[in-house]
C-alpha cells in the first residue's frame, strides 16, 4: 500500500508566468492498493472528476508512472488504486500535476530507486511541460522555478505566514491549460517584457523579505492575464484585475494558473472578499464556490 496526499497549486501568481507557484492546503488522496500483472490497471474515483477519469488506462497517474518508468528503464506493474479528489478539475488550481507528482513518486517507490528530489523534480517538470505546479506540488510552500526544456533549476521561498490567507474563488466553467495557452501571442513589446521582469523580480524579492506590502505590485502582469481575462464570461476579468484589486480588504489578486479559478490574498477577515468575488462570477452569469485556504509547505506526504 503507498498512499500520496498531494496539494493543490496556484502558479503563476500574476507576473511570475511559468516560474511562480504556490502550494494550498486542498489535497487529492491517492493510495496504490494492489501490485497486479504489467498492463493491468483499476481505479475508484471519489469527488472531483469521479466520471471523466474513471478509465485508469488514461488516468494521468497511470500514464505519469508508466512514463517515469520508461524514463528510467525500470520494470513497469500494473496496480489498483483509489483517488479521493478535492481538487476541482481544468479550473487553475495544478489537478492534472497533483496526478503528475503521484504518478511519478509511485515509480520511484515501486521501482525502488529511491531518486534525488531534483531528478524526480525534473521528470515531473518534463512529463507536464512546465515546472510551476509540480515543484511546489511536490516540494510545498512557494517556489521559483527555472525549465529550459532540460534541466530545472529551482528555489524555494519562505512559506506565507499564517496571517495571510488565500481565497480561491472556483466558477463552474471549465478551462483547459492547452487553450489558454493557445490565446497568448507569439511574441509582447519590449516594454511587457522589462514589466514583467521588474515585477517579478519584486514578488521575489519582497516575498523573501516579508515585504507582504509589495505584493499587490509584484503580482502585476502583462504577459498573460490581459489575453486570458478575455476567456471569462462578459466583463468578469476585468472586474477582477479592477474591482477585486482595489478591495479594502485584498493584498493582492490574480488568475490561478491558466484560470479560470480567481485567487486572492487575504489579510485579515476573507468573507466580505470571498462573497465580493464570487458576486463577480454571478454577475458575469457562472456559478461558483470559495476556498479559504493557506500556504501547504509540507507539499507531497508519501506513506509506503
Ligand atoms: N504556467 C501555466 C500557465 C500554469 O499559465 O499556462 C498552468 O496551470
Amino acid at each position: 500500500m503507498i498512499r500520496l496526499k498531494v496539494p493543490a497549486t496556484t502558479a503563476n501568481l500574476g507576473s511570475g508566468f511559468d516560474t511562480l507557484g504556490m502550494a494550498l492546503t486542498l489535497y487529492n488522496i491517492f493510495t496504490v492498493k494492489e501490485i497486479l500483472p504489467e498492463g493491468e490497471y483499476t481505479c475508484d474515483i471519489y469527488g472531483e472528476g469521479a466520471d471523466e477519469l474513471k478509465d485508469a488506462r488514461k488516468n494521468m497517474l497511470v500514464t505519469s508512472y508508466i512514463k517515469a518508468c520508461n524514463e528510467w528503464n525500470v520494470p513497469i506493474h500494473g496496480f489498483s488504486f483509489e483517488s479521493c479528489n478535492a481538487v476541482p478539475l481544468n479550473r487553475g488550481l495544478g489537478s492534472s500535476s497533483t496526478a503528475v507528482v503521484a504518478g511519478v513518486a509511485i515509480a520511484n517507490v515501486l521501482s525502488g530507486l529511491n531518486l534525488p528530489e531534483a531528478e524526480l523534480l525534473r521528470v515531473m517538470t518534463k512529463i507536464e511541460g512546465h515546472p510551476d505546479n509540480v515543484v511546489p506540488c511536490y516540494i510545498g510552500g512557494m517556489t521559483v522555478s527555472c525549465w529550459d526544456g532540460e534541466s530545472l533549476r529551482y528555489v524555494r521561498l519562505p512559506a506565507l505566514p499564517d496571517d495571510l490567507n488565500v481565497i480561491a474563488a472556483v466558477p463552474d466553467f471549465e478551462v483547459h491549460t492547452e487553450d489558454a495557452r493557445r490565446i497568448l501571442p507569439e511574441s509582447v513589446p519590449f516594454r511587457d517584457a522589462v514589466f514583467n521582469v521588474s515585477h517579478a523580480s519584486i514578488l521575489c524579492a519582497a516575498w523573501a523579505m516579508g515585504r507582504w506590502d509589495l505584493l499587490r505590485v509584484g503580482m502585476e502582469d502583462r504577459l498573460h492575464q490581459p489575453h486570458r481575462a478575455k476567456l471569462f464570461p462578459g466583463s468578469t476579468g476585468e472586474k477582477f484585475f479592477s474591482e477585486i484589486a482595489n478591495h479594502p480588504d485584498c493584498v493582492a489578486t490574480a488568475i490561478s494558473g491558466s484560470g479560470p479559478t480567481m485567487i486572492a490574498i487575504v489579510h485579515g477577515l476573507a468573507g466580505k472578499l470571498s462573497q465580493a468575488m464570487c458576486r463577480i462570477f454571478t454577475d458575469g452569469g457562472a456559478a461558483s464556490h470559495f476556498f479559504v485556504l493557506n500556504c501547504s509547505s509540507h507539499g507531497t506526504v508519501i506513506e509506503s
